[in-house]
């Protein structure tokens, strides 16, 4: 996949902001559920997009921030929200700041005030921008960060700092297994350090060999099965039949099924 600015597009990347879209727009509408019923939880939605990029892919594609920002401005969506979005490549926050701009200005969306630009890494501004704990403030937090293994440390601060607030992760299963040999961790051992007890898992593409997936996790059983796009709870038969398979390669399974052969 070519990556300028550390932004890429690749094959997948159409289904990925297809995906993305609908995710997003699932997520808004449960969440405006639940504002609704307590009053008790700030009536603001909080969007946190740690690597938001340059506002498009290099054919043209809307990225994340804008993705989200026409779900968020659609008449589905009827409560107030903040975006955060934090992007640590100078040039692409310009570029996004503009993006946003067209955006709004051809729409006659006023976001200035609900939109708030971070230059750095997530790693650094995130631990500002959530100072403590807020157990009344929903939201969601995406991280995408070029197939690079995600700081799971920053994403364990966000579930610590703000547990109403589901954490959306789009990463290569595939590249995660190359690097165990560094990290000793698995898929799975990750997921646990974020100690959430639900979690959605979008099927990956037969075809594709890096196995992209979303993943997402919450405190919450309240999102459920989303089959036209096989974002599965992990929990269903379907999921439990792939999940293996994403988080071990073949010789861990092996092993696992057959442990005496591996004695030596
Ligand atoms: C895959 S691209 C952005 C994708 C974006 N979600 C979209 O849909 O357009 C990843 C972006 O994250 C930025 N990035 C990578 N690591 C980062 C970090 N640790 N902190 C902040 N930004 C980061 C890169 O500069 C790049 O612009």
């Amino acid at each position: 996949m070519p990556i300028t600015n550390g932004v890429g597009e690749g094959e997948l990347t159409p289904l990925k902001i297809n995906h993305l879209a609908k995710i997003f727009g699932m997520h808004l509408a449960v969440t405006q559920a639940v504002l609704n019923k307590n009053p008790y939880f700030q009536q603001q939605y909080r969007y946190i997009d740690l690597t938001a990029g340059k506002g498009t892919s290099p054919t043209g594609l809307q990225g994340s921030p804008l993705v989200f920002i026409k779900q968020a401005e659609s008449d589905k969506f009827k409560k107030a929200y903040r975006a955060d979005l934090i992007e640590k490549n100078n040039k692409n926050l310009r570029e996004l700041r503009n993006k946003i701009h067209d955006l709004a200005h051809n729409n006659h969306w006023q976001v200035t005030n609900k939109t708030h630009f971070h230059l750095g890494s997530y790693e650094q501004t995130i631990p500002n921008i959530l100072t403590r704990v807020n157990r009344k403030e929903l939201g969601l937090a995406f991280v995408d960060p070029s197939g690079n293994t995600p700081d799971f440390d920053t994403l364990q601060y966000i579930a610590e700092n703000r547990p109403r607030m589901e954490i959306l992760i789009y990463l290569s299963t595939t590249n995660l297994k190359r690097e165990y040999q560094y990290t000793n961790k698995l898929l799975s051992d990750y997921m646990a350090s974020l100690d959430k007890g639900h979690w959605l898992i979008r099927k990956p593409i037969s075809w594709d060999s890096h196995k992209w997936t979303f993943l997402l996790a919450s405190n919450s059983d309240i999102f459920k099965d989303y089959k036209s796009i096989d974002f599965l709870q992990l929990e269903s038969d379907e999921a439990q039949g792939i999940f293996p398979k994403l988080n071990l390669s073949k010789k861990q399974r092996m092993k696992k099924l057959q442990p005496s052969l591996f004695k030596f």
